[in-house]
């Protein structure tokens, strides 16, 4: 069995901090506004976007390796045309890609740099791979494709380990309709103050309480990004900011406004009682 767990040591190549954070910030100060990093993350889409797009430059380019292997020359234009399609489609997915990367822990962004340099080698194996086509050297041409479909696979393994087993981009409060409130539960003093965050418990379930006027709103307090506290975070709008990597949530409903989290935040109802404060998550 292929030791995936040992892809987890990629985190660990602190050497690449150096490259890293410039990086980062290039990536950072070249997509904007917020409403483009917003589009390539996928907060409209309610995932990530990148998850999505990668689909089309990894068929494409594993569909031209079949017809380079098993097609004959009837198939030549087809392969030829499918390698087009997987360069030009991998112009919007490494774009949707950086956008998340840039939004990353730094452990996560080691191992997303080695992802992303094993695509940039794919991606060069592949324009070679046309180039040779163009001049007829199908033999190398076919070499060249198979090449960069190796190196577009192990990244494609990085990508899969990043996202299923680091859970980036993944919903972290997936859980939380079976483990939280669903009934009234009792979240301490119904004193709060006004226009300030303050983190309570609902037997276990941290949530976030704002008093604004007349009203509170109870947000989970896990970012469903990657649980940052969002009662460290900043008010603003009848929004609450993460403090982590910055995605934004409004507090009536838990609606996403900004990413780079793709998923709401669960919402709780929340009523008085006395002296005291209950909640229940939102039906
Ligand atoms: S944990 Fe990343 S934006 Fe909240």
């Amino acid at each position: 069995m292929f030791p995936f767990d040992k892809l987890d040591r990629l985190e660990e190549l602190t050497f690449l901090d150096p490259l890293v954070a410039p990086l980062r910030t290039a990536a950072q100060a070249a997509i904007r506004p917020q409403a483009l990093r917003d589009l390539l993350h996928g907060t409209w889409l309610g995932n990530p976007l990148h998850a999505v797009l990668v689909q089309v430059p990894i068929g494409s380019f594993a569909s031209a390796s079949i017809l380079d292997l098993l097609g004959g020359d009837d198939a030549e234009d087809g392969a030829d045309l499918l390698a087009l399609t997987g360069l030009l489609s991998a112009v919007p997915a490494a774009a949707a890609g950086a956008t998340d990367w840039s939004a990353a822990n730094p452990s996560e962004q080691r191992s997303g740099l080695v992802h992303a340099s094993l695509n940039a080698i794919g991606l060069a194996a592949w324009v070679a791979s046309l180039l040779a086509r163009r001049r007829g050297e199908r033999s190398r041409g076919t070499a060249l494709g198979l090449l960069g479909l190796a190196a577009i696979g192990a990244s494609g393994t990085i990508g899969g380990h990043l996202s299923y087993r680091r859970a980036l981009g993944a919903n972290s409060n997936s859980d939380i309709e079976d483990t939280g409130p669903a009934d009234w539960t009792d979240a301490g003093s119904a004193d709060l103050p006004e226009g300030k965050p303050v983190l309570r418990q609902a037997e276990g379930t941290p949530v976030l309480l704002v008093r604004t006027g007349g009203r509170v709103d109870a947000l989970v307090d896990l970012c469903s990004h990657q649980s940052g506290p969002l009662h460290e975070g900043t008010l603003a709008d009848g929004c609450v900011t993460c403090p982590w990597h910055g995605s934004r949530f409004r507090l009536d409903d838990g609606s996403v406004v900004d990413g780079p989290s793709t998923h709401p935040q669960p919402a709780l109802d929340v009523r008085i009682a006395g002296d005291r404060l209950q909640v229940k998550l939102r039906g």
